[in-house]
């Protein structure tokens, strides 16, 4: 089959890898408490903060508000749910240009301006119409992810 197995066990809080599963980049990030925490903070900010849009259906398992199964490894396919495109990494909280100024970490989509939180949940009023795409996997170990 396609499926793709990662070793996550070196994965730092804050890092973000890139695999190919299927011709499409899949982020794996393991998020820092910090992060994890302005998850909540964001929420009213959020088009569909409980993933109920259903253009890309979002896994029973990751139908929470980290959108994962563990709650600090985030499993995202990586591409805008807008045109296609492959938004960047704005992991640092703070003023940074072309995103508000209370920005907490996320993601940036450079071609319309779509932006995201680092469960891949797309902000109101941004041309993305949903969050990112979760793609199927699960566990085989306590570290070893299988994609697919
Ligand atoms: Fe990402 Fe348009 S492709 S905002």
């Amino acid at each position: 089959g396609a499926a793709v197995e990662v070793d996550i066990s070196t994965l730092q809080p804050g890092e973000k890898r890139v695999v190919e599963w299927r011709g499409k980049p899949v982020w794996i990030m393991r998020r820092s408490p910090e992060q994890l925490a302005a998850l909540e903070k964001v929420e009213p900010q959020l088009a569909d903060p409980t993933s109920e849009r259903k253009a890309y259906p979002t896994p029973e398992y990751a139908k929470n508000r980290h959108r994962s199964i563990k709650p600090e490894v985030f499993v995202g396919v990586g591409i805008c749910t807008h045109l296609g495109c492959s938004p960047g990494d704005k992991f640092t909280p703070g003023p940074q240009p072309s995103l508000p100024d209370d920005w907490v970490g996320g993601f940036l989509c450079a071609c319309h301006g779509s932006t995201f939180d680092l469960a891949g949940r797309v902000f109101k009023n941004k041309p993305a119409p949903d969050n990112l795409e979760v793609p199927p996997h699960y566990y085989t170990s306590d570290t070893t992810l299988l994609i697919g």
